[in-house]
């Protein structure tokens, strides 16, 4: 089976798995501390798919385009023994990338065994430098010294360019942003400042926290020259700007402003073995119950995952809009950034 496309003619590219659904931090935006408390029912564990069973997911993926798959949580680090699942991923024919989204709290111990494991690069979450916005904004208190040293860590092992996801939230690390960019200039780090989005139920979004990915760029531009450059890939979610002296390389995702479903060959499996073919969808397409109960060979697999991609029509953060705002969207934490 060659390629396969949806109803606007998007590949499938990227597959994005959730390990888990749980995290050691509580940031405000995706896993506020009034829901996520102590009663929070998170998935049992004998319903976290097994990582046999996600990587026939992932060879069932190949023959649809998939070439690239990036591992998230929650915190994907929590998952015990995560680097076995990375070895297994890495035998897989026709997968070129293998990525990892972290907060960084746990990479100082991590970073080597994954790299070793055949991981290709990371991308760590961080919002903010400073010790007590930072602490306040991953709300356990975590201090940024860790989180840098994971990065460090990460650097160490070869796991580079390592990303730097940085959410913008106005009042809270806006002012932030031209320190961020200063810091992690001429090092082997991109830099990247994401709008805050309305994805999940639970995080009280509102338009006016949004800082315009425009508005980051000139307070960056107005501290140091900046120079737009073309996209690695189609479909790629960030901006690109280099410094003009050779330092280096920022981006800017602008899914609320700059929304680019266009291009989105985006696929994200949940933890509990649902894909869904937005971030913001409602609902998942449950493949557990095939491999797990039905024993689904990867071929069979692989005709349910081309039939799905087939009717997708998701465009939600182009067609965002006060009637959108209502319907139903799944957590980031559960199904992954
Ligand atoms: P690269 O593989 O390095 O290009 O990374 P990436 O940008 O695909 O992945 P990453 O997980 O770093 O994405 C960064 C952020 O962009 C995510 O945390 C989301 O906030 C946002 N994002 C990623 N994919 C999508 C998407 O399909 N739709 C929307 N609306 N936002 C997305
Ligand atoms: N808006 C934008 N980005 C978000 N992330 C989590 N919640 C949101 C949100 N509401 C980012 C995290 C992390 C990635 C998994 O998604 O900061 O980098
Ligand atoms: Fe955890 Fe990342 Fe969500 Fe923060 S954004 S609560 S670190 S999963
Ligand atoms: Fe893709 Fe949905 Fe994000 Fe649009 S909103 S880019 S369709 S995941």
């Amino acid at each position: 089976m060659s390629q396969t496309s949806d109803t606007l003619g998007r590949p499938l590219r990227d597959l994005r798995i959730s390990v888990t659904d749980r995290c050691n931090f509580r940031c405000a935006y995706c896993m506020p501390k009034e829901v996520f408390g102590k009663d929070f029912a998170f998935m049992e564990r004998s319903h976290l798919l097994k990582f046999g069973e996600i990587t026939s997911i992932v060879k069932a993926a190949v023959p649809l385009g998939v070439r690239k798959v990036r591992l998230t949580g929650g915190e994907p680090l929590l998952r015990k023994e995560l680097e076995w699942l990375v070895s297994g991923l890495k035998a897989i024919d026709g997968i070129e990338d293998i990525a990892l989204t972290t907060n960084g709290s746990m990479l100082v111990q991590k970073a080597q065994a994954l790299a070793d494991a055949g991981l290709d690069r990371v991308t760590v979450s961080l919002d903010s430098l400073n010790d007590e916005t930072f602490r306040a904004m991953n709300d356990v208190n975590f201090p940024v010294a860790r989180v840098l040293a994971g990065i460090d860590a990460a650097i160490d092992a070869g796991l580079t360019p390592v990303k730097i996801n940085m959410v913008v939230k106005r009042g809270m690390n806006d002012d932030d942003v031209v320190e961020m960019a200063r810091h992690f200039r001429g090092k082997p780090v991109i830099l990247r400042f994401i709008e805050y989005m309305d994805v999940g139920m639970k995080n009280g979004w509102r338009l006016e926290d949004v800082v315009p990915a425009g508005e980051i760029l000139k307070r960056v531009a107005a501290d140091v020259a900046l120079e737009p450059i073309e996209a690695n890939y189609e479909g790629e979610t960030a901006l690109r700007y280099r410094y003009a002296d050779g330092e280096g390389e920022i981006g800017f995702i602008a899914s609320v402003t700059k929304p680019f479903c266009a291009t989105c060959h985006r696929a994200r499996l949940s933890a509990d073995g649902k894909l869904f073919t937005c971030l913001f969808a409602g609902q998942g397409h449950d493949l557990k119950t095939l491999i797990r109960d039905q024993n689904a060979s990867v071929e069979q697999l692989r005709d349910a995952l081309a039939a799905i991609w087939r009717v997708r029509t998701d465009r939600y953060s182009e067609i965002r809009s006060d009637d959108t705002g209502d319907l139903p969207r799944v957590e980031m934490s559960y199904i992954g950034g």
